[in-house]
């Protein structure tokens, strides 16, 4: 081949790569918090009231959510499409590669009677993805958590496949390190994973996920990074785990449904539940934050706040990508 069309092809293809792989800024750039400022101007305040009132009736809804968001921008981006039923498609979707995640139906419910009501006020118009966005920083700021702006405009992804989840999220046997990686490959700092892992200062994990650190822990003991009375207290409270698989233990025990700063002034105590969690003090490039935000409420909710409008940017689709799904547990 001659030297000049190959490297037109060259150079061709690195246009190609350039607008098919467009960076978290760039798609950053396109979402604003005006998007729907003509096409439904009453979008915040009908999110709010449905997750309110639905926070109310059930109090799970809160974390639920919180953690809903999060999966579903680690997979594919955030694009809802962790919210498509396997009732819906007979492809495997994210949701049942999930299944022993357990994510929560009170959130997946709450995202759906917000699609109603904004159907109904303004048809065709909001994304599933920009609603769980919404959703999700509302509870947190039920929750006393703080408050910030939700950059607009997520389109909603056409696919969503069991087979993208392996890999894409943490899991609690991770070393911090492995999980600085991984959120490294998302576009999150260390320092911003440290605050989103904040969030498990609401809600809670079942016995199953942490079991390991309290029964026969190498021989008959148990993780010795825990409390020994909060380790006795995790043994007796998960008794029969394995035959009632729905035991759970609060994620923050000390003020479990208040959103604040006492994860992080847990995991120096030996209070941290996850083997995740606390890994995070044991581990010197994340300990330094856990340190600033126990220290600092005002450090870690500017921090989460930040952190959160990161994490809803990741591999986001905008303009002509994606779709706005009439409901969002189904693809069309
Ligand atoms: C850093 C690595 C992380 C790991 C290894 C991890 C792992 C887990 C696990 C195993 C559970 C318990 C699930 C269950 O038993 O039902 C859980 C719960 C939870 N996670 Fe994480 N998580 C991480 C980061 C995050 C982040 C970044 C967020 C959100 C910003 C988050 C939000 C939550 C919430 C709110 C819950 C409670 C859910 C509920 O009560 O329904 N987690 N996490
Ligand atoms: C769930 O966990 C069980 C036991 O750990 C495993 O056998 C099963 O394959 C898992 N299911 C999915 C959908 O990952
Ligand atoms: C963590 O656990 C998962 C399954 O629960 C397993 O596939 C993986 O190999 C484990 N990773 C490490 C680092 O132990
Ligand atoms: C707490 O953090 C905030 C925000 O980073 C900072 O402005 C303030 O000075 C800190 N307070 C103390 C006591 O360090």
């Amino acid at each position: 081949m001659a030297a000049p069309l190959r490297r037109l092809l060259l150079s061709l293809a690195l246009l190609l790569a350039a607008a098919t792989a467009p960076g978290a800024a760039a798609a950053a750039a396109r979402l604003s918090t005006s998007y729907y400022s003509r096409s439904c101007p009453r979008v915040e305040q009908i999110v709010s009231d449905v997750v309110t009132a639905k926070q109310q009736a059930n109090p799970s809804t809160a974390a639920g959510t919180l953690r809903l968001f999060f999966h579903d921008c680690f997979v594919s981006g955030c694009d809802a499409s962790v919210l498509v039923s396997p009732l819906s498609t007979d492809r495997s979707p994210e949701r049942a590669a999930e299944i022993n995640l357990s994510l929560p139906g009170d959130a997946f419910d709450a995202v759906a009677r917000a699609k109603a009501a904004l159907e109904a006020a303004c048809p065709g118009t909001v994304s599933c993805a920009d609603i769980l966005a919404l959703a999700a920083r509302d509870l947190v700021g039920i929750l006393g958590g703080p408050r910030f702006p939700v950059y607009l405009g997520r389109r909603d992804a056409r696919r969503s496949d069991a087979t993208d989840v392996e890999g894409n999220l943490p899991r609690t046997n991770m070393s911090a390190r492995a999980m600085a990686v991984l959120f490294a490959r998302k576009g999150i700092t260390p320092r911003e994973m440290v605050a989103l892992a904040g969030a498990h200062t609401v809600g809670f994990s079942h016995c199953s996920e942490f079991a390991h650190r309290v029964y026969g822990y190498r021989g008959d003991g148990y993780d010795p990074a825990l409390n020994p009375a909060f380790a006795r207290a995790l043994r007796t409270s998960c008794a029969g785990y394995e035959r009632d698989p729905t035991l759970s233990i609060f994620n923050d025990i000390v003020t479990p449904s208040v959103f604040d700063e006492l994860y992080f002034k847990n995991l120096p105590r030996g209070l941290g539940l996850l083997a995740s969690d606390a890994a995070l003090w044991e581990y010197a490039p994340t300990r330094v934050f856990v340190q600033r935000y126990a220290d600092n409420r005002t450090a870690f909710f500017d921090d989460f706040a930040a952190a959160m409008q990161r994490l809803g940017t990741v591999g986001v689709k905008t303009g002509r990508q994606g779709v706005v799904r009439r409901q969002c547990d189904v693809l069309d």
